[in-house]
């Protein structure tokens, strides 16, 4: 094992998937053209893509220096093919407000994971500013969504949720009516900060975000897309687990998104930000992480949401912490790429790890290893590079059935792995 104070690896996080959807969109709703650089490049980046173009915005292919042009919201139409998400939840909830704003007609479709998440917690509110949806079976996709003149809204949203909450802003963005959303704890807050970079009246008191009405006209985008700070925690973990240090380029370091590494810190690694800046209202800095995992996690469950992303990974974590991790106030778990609390458990389970379902989380007993057997993702790209980081380690024997699902957020992940553990 290399000795803890080597020279960090430097590490290439491609860039946030949550800030890469609301460039696209935001970009596609100014007059005029915007330039994103660094935009991720990604299977759910091409669905939010191809869905504007649809929409009949000229969204170029995606390319590390975009030039996008646009004329608003008003040279956006009915599409004549469906809106098809692909696996992104953030594509089908976020669009379904904007859809629903601009007086569109769209039909959401989904792979097999999307059509079975709830659509029920945007429609809901959607529907009462005046938006109408039909569902083909239960509450998930397929969905038509029929948009038209929309009220304002003060809702108070049942679970911290940036999906719902952005597509309520983006309702408002493209209808022109008020918004206000209520939070029971704040979720990841981009989309304010984006919306307030370009011009837009929004205003933040606590867990609770309004956008004034009116507001349609957005300011063109000259955006560097940040690196995505979860997909630089699979590589975080690699480095305590194996006892090195990394160093990665640019990150969002935007608190809604870091808890995973205030939590890494507390169980004993070394985490520092380096060259912090601003982009677009978004705090930006090279994360350097060293050290070493010498406690179980101990997480409040007001941080489960500047987390959520990551907790398949701190479970995968916490089986080479000493002592007892236990999780709660994660329910949200069960209803993202697959329900990520029995996925992350079984296949826990299926390598040798002591671990257990909660409702709404889970327990995992540390120091059972070396860990032996097969993973099944259910094409869900955390639990694929999760796993991968536990298979990357040391005397650990796990095959994964669908590596390839990486590529939802992270196409480039295996290699980037290879390359490091080679000490590239
Ligand atoms: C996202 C919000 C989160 C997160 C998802 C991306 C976003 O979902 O899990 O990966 O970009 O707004 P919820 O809003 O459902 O918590």
């Amino acid at each position: 094992m290399a000795a803890l104070n080597d020279a960090p690896l430097d590490v290439v996080i491609p860039g946030d998937k949550s800030l890469s959807h609301r460039a696209l969109m935001f970009a596609a709703l100014a007059r005029g053209t915007s330039s994103v650089r660094g935009i991720l490049d990604s299977d759910d980046i091409r669905s939010t893509a191809e869905c504007m173009r649809r929409l009949g915005a000229g969204v170029p292919p995606l390319s590390a220096d975009m030039s996008i042009n646009a004329a608003g919201v008003s040279a956006l139409r009915n599409p004549a093919e469906d809106l098809d998400c692909g696996n992104s939840g953030t594509s089908a909830r976020l669009l379904s407000g904007l859809v629903s704003g601009a007086g569109i007609t769209a039909r959401f479709t989904g792979d097999g994971s999307l059509s079975k998440r709830p659509m029920k917690r945007v429609a809901e509110p959607l529907t009462r500013m005046g938006a109408r949806f039909e569902f083909e079976r239960g509450e998930g996709l397929p969905m038509m969504v029929i948009g038209g003149p929309l009220m304002s809204i003060d809702f108070i949203s049942p679970t911290p949720s940036a999906q719902v909450k952005s597509a309520l802003l983006l309702a408002g963005v493209t209808s022109g009516a008020a918004v206000t959303v209520r939070e029971p704890a704040r979720s990841r807050d981009h989309t304010e900060r984006m919306l307030a970079a370009l011009g837009a009246s929004v205003s933040v008191s606590g867990t609770a975000v309004s956008l004034r009405g009116d507001t349609r006209a957005l300011s063109v985008l000259d955006f560097d897309v940040p690196g995505d700070p979860s997909s630089a925690a699979f590589f975080a973990a690699w480095a305590v687990l194996s006892g090195r240090t990394i160093r990665t380029n640019p990150v969002s370091v935007n608190e809604t998104r870091t808890g995973f590494f205030s939590a890494l810190a507390r169980a004993g690694a070394r985490i520092s930000v380096e060259g912090q800046s601003v982009r677009c209202g978004e705090p930006v800095g090279s994360l350097v992480i060293g050290g070493r995992l010498d406690r179980a996690f101990a997480l409040a469950e007001a941080q489960i949401p500047s987390m959520i992303d990551e907790l398949p990974l701190v479970a995968c974590l916490a089986a080479y912490a000493p002592g007892e991790t236990r999780v709660t106030g994660a329910a949200e778990l069960r209803v993202k790429e697959s329900d990520r609390i029995a996925a992350v458990v079984a296949n826990l389970r299926a390598v040798g790890v002591d671990a257990e379902e909660l409702r709404d989380g889970f327990v995992v007993r540390g120091g059972r290893r070396p860990l032996k057997g097969s993973v099944v993702t259910h094409a869900d790209h955390r639990i694929a590079m999760a796993f991968g980081i536990l298979g990357a380690l040391d005397g650990n024997d796990i095959t994964i059935d669908d590596p390839d699902c990486a590529g939802v957020s992270f196409p480039g992940f295996w290699n980037e792995l290879a390359r490091l553990r080679g000490g590239a």
